[in-house]
């Protein structure tokens, strides 16, 4: 309880899943989160459970592909909060799949503007935030696809994903002077939507359970604790990473 007492937060991609879980976790550990999303009536259900539960949260819907968002996602963190210390950039998609040879550039590009550019914008307006108040914890969700495993039919995916893991170098090599740690998480298949969406049969969800060293898939908020490691003072000298929260998926084999 209260690792993040007096932190103020974003989370991206709040209105279900992995941060829905996670901006519910930072809130009981006492930051106040700013939460976003494109479904408004979901993000405006977890303020409310937030408060419910003694937190402080306010949510702000939008698309993540518009620069514009991260600029207001951050403006309310100021005005509502006074600060920005923390900003878990987790809002993603699968993009369109099928074999590489078929997928449409509209879609290739789709994928890269939401689980890439999308995650640039973000930390481009939230890191000089930080700075004014000594430093900060940027989080980006990357995944173990197209980093230690691949797979056919997912290219876009891979591709935007994996650039998460330059960009997460780059902006630690450039902001850990000032106390700006940034850091990405690589999850192994997490119950969530977007992990129903994909594997849509029992056999599919068979399947991919069993290439996990643990032989089951993760629930969201095991995730998030994983990221609240990464955004805590826990982690204070952790940034430039991968880091694999991924159920064993990277190097099963059997
Ligand atoms: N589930 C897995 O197995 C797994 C494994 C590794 C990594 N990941 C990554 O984990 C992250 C969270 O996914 P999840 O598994 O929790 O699935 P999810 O429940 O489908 O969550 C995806 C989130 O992203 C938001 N989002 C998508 N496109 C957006 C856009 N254009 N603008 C704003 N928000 C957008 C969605 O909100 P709205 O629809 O309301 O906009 C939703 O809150 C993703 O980046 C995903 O790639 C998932």
């Amino acid at each position: 309880m209260n690792r993040l007492n007096g932190k103020v937060a974003i989370v991206t991609g709040a209105s279900s899943g992995i941060g829905h879980a996670t901006a519910k976790l930072f809130a009981t550990e006492g930051a106040k989160v700013i939460v976003g999303a494109r479904r408004g009536a979901e993000l405006e259900n977890l303020v409310a459970d937030i408060k419910a539960a003694g937190g402080d949260a306010a949510a702000l819907a939008g698309d993540v592909r518009s620069e514009d968002y991260h600029k207001a996602l951050v403006a309310l963190a100021v005005e509502h909060y006074g600060r920005l210390d923390i900003a878990f950039n987790n809002a993603g998609t699968l993009g369109e799949a099928g074999p590489s040879t078929e997928v449409s550039e509209a879609g290739f590009a789709e994928a890269l503007a939401i689980n890439l550019t999308a995650s640039f914008l973000a930390a481009k307006h939230q890191i000089g935030e930080m700075i004014k108040h000594g430093g900060g914890s940027v989080v980006f969700t990357s995944t173990f696809v197209g980093h230690t495993v691949g797979f056919p039919g997912v290219a876009a995916y891979a591709a935007s994903k994996s650039g998460l893991i330059g960009l997460t170098q780059t902006l630690a090599a450039e902001f850990g002077p000032q106390n700006v740690r940034v850091n990405a998480i690589l999850p192994g298949a997490v119950d969530t939507d977007m992990y129903r969406e994909m594997n849509d049969t029992p056999d599919k969800q068979a399947f991919v359970t069993n290439l996990h060293a643990l032989k089951r898939v993760s629930r969201p908020e095991e995730i998030a604790r994983s990221v609240l490691y990464l955004a805590s003072d826990d982690a204070s000298f952790v940034t430039g990473t991968a880091s694999l929260v991924d159920g064993g998926v990277s190097i099963t084999r059997t």
